[in-house]
């Protein structure tokens, strides 16, 4: 079968690859002050976006990175038409924090957007985030070493912020741990979707077609994504590539895609507190075990990585990157990993409700993201069920997708936050669909299947807050040249 290989010179590279390697980063939330002055700055600057080239041809991967990203403000910002802004999705256009898409994502309580640092209504407008990454060459996996290497770059692009007609409003400097351990101390970031025609192989259940990762592409439903199309001639047209679709205009949407942002503070305490408790010996004091295996079943997979669906008992030991596996095949009642964990929730992968193998891969394909998500706050040490940080600590999510409806919000919405799931009633995602006041009366649980009956854990707390976010169009670099020219 012909598979279209993806323009990987065109392609921003943080889409494609997750700069493992750059443990330390800064994203930067900026508004445009000057859209002249940053026109003429990005009319040369998109030559220094790395492009997922870059990332492939060794020779060529510099101790930095940088990519860059707009809101729908951002774009407006810039001049670009309003019948052209009117042709991007109903989701980026609204935003994160419109009245029903925060009822619709549960931002409420907490995490209701009048809370937030950053993106909500009353904070300054956010037009542009720029990220920014570095790696020292000489140490390998070197936090401190990495750290003064992106933070000097930062330095430097920060002495021409002001010429350059930006200002920053928010940033966060979000990590990766060389173990890739998220706050919780579970290994994060192992199942990843492969982009078809990226050059990356691997199973065939991951591979997903690239039109759910970027515009130009067709999508696992056959047909090119709801791409952004100039509507109203303006700008360098020559720059833009004409609409695969066929329509014959041009399309500004071409190699790039939507990221998603949120800050989401984990209260850490909290959650190893509730565990310990909900899994204590019968005289009170703390069965470390159980409480791991509790901790595994939230989440479906180990602290080290290994799943749950494989690993029932007890965690391997050793660090696993384990992700070739289906729960029709190993775990069709759940009696190993849990309907309700973070894992099977989010991508059910073989499983979905009461479809068949087939048929369940072709759903949870549909529903896929990409995961780019770094730790803010200090890293801190302590026993696995004992870790206390001194300081406010989370995850920031970052994620990427073509149709954030369908990608990212169905998955916040429908499969992490909706209490009634395959046979559960009370019962939202553990880690990132409990709100503090949910609907009056309503419990919310957790189900572990077991025979002869199920166990309920009753009371979740809630762990996650949400404390700020946005949706970004993320262009490719030939629109980002295009961009300088409206
Ligand atoms: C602080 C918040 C979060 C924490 C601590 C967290 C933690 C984790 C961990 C430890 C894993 C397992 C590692 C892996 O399979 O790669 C995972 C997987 C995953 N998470 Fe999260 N996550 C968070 C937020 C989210 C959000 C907001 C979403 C989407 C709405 C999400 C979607 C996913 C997906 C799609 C997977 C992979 C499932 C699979 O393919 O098997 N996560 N998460």
């Amino acid at each position: 079968m012909h598979t279209t290989m993806l323009e990987l010179e065109n392609i921003q590279g943080y889409l494609i690859r997750g700069y493992a390697h750059m443990l330390y980063s800064r994203f930067v939330y900026m508004q445009i002050s000057d859209a002249e002055a940053f026109k003429k700055w990005l009319s040369k600057s998109w030559q220094d976006m790395t492009s997922a080239r870059h990332i492939h041809d060794k020779s060529k991967i510099s101790p930095t990175h940088l990519n860059i990203a707009f809101t729908h403000d951002g774009l407006a910002k810039l001049g670009l038409h309003k019948e052209n802004l009117d042709a991007f999705s109903r989701e980026f256009r609204q935003g994160m924090v419109s009245p029903h898409r925060s009822r619709l994502l549960g931002d409420s309580d907490e995490s209701n957007p009048e809370n937030w640092n950053w993106g909500a209504n009353h904070n300054e407008k956010i037009h542009l985030c720029l990220m920014v990454f570095g790696n020292d060459k000489s140490g390998r996996d070197d936090l401190e070493k990495d750290k003064i290497v992106c933070l000097d770059y930062y330095r430097q692009l920060e002495s021409e912020f002001k010429q350059n007609g930006i200002e920053p409003i928010f940033y966060i400097d979000g990590q990766t741990q060389p173990d890739n351990k998220e706050h919780f101390g579970f290994r994060d970031g192992i199942s990843q979707p492969i982009i078809e025609g990226s050059g990356r192989v691997g199973d065939k259940d991951d591979v997903v077609k690239a039109g759910e990762f970027l515009f130009g592409y067709k999508n696992e439903f056959g047909v090119y994504p709801d791409t952004p199309l100039i509507v109203k001639e303006q700008g360098n047209l020559n720059l833009l590539s004409p609409d695969a679709g066929g329509s014959g205009q041009k399309d500004i949407g071409k190699d790039g895609t939507f990221v998603v942002m949120r800050q989401l503070k984990q209260d850490v305490t909290k959650f190893w507190s509730f565990l310990n408790e909900s899994s204590k010996n019968p005289d009170g004091s703390i069965n470390v075990a159980e409480s791991l295996k509790l901790g595994a079943r939230f989440v479906g997979r180990w602290q080290n990585g290994a799943p749950i669906t494989l690993f029932p008992d007890a965690d391997p030991g050793t660090t696993s990157d384990v992700n070739d596996f289906g729960y029709s095949k190993f775990d069709k009642d759940g009696l190993k990993c849990p309907f309700g964990s973070h894992l099977r929730r989010t991508n059910p992968r073989d499983n979905v409700d009461d479809h068949g193998k087939k048929e369940s891969l072709k759903l949870s394909k549909q529903h896929r993201i990409i995961r780019r998500a770094r730790l803010y706050g200090e890293i801190y040490e302590g026993s696995p069920t004992n870790l206390t940080p001194t300081g406010e600590v989370g995850l920031i999510f970052i994620c990427f997708n073509a149709d954030i409806s369908r990608q990212f919000e169905f998955l916040q919405y429908t499969w992490s936050n909706l209490p009634k799931n395959k046979e559960l009633y009370n019962d939202p995602d553990p880690i990132i669909g409990v709100r503090a006041n949910a609907e009056q009366g309503e419990e919310q649980n957790f189900t572990i299947q077991d025979l002869p009956v199920n166990r309920t854990i009753k009371n979740l707390p809630q762990v996650i807050t949400v404390k700020g976010g946005a949706y970004f169009f993320f262009p490719s670099i030939n629109v980002l040249r295009y961009l300088s020219t409206i």
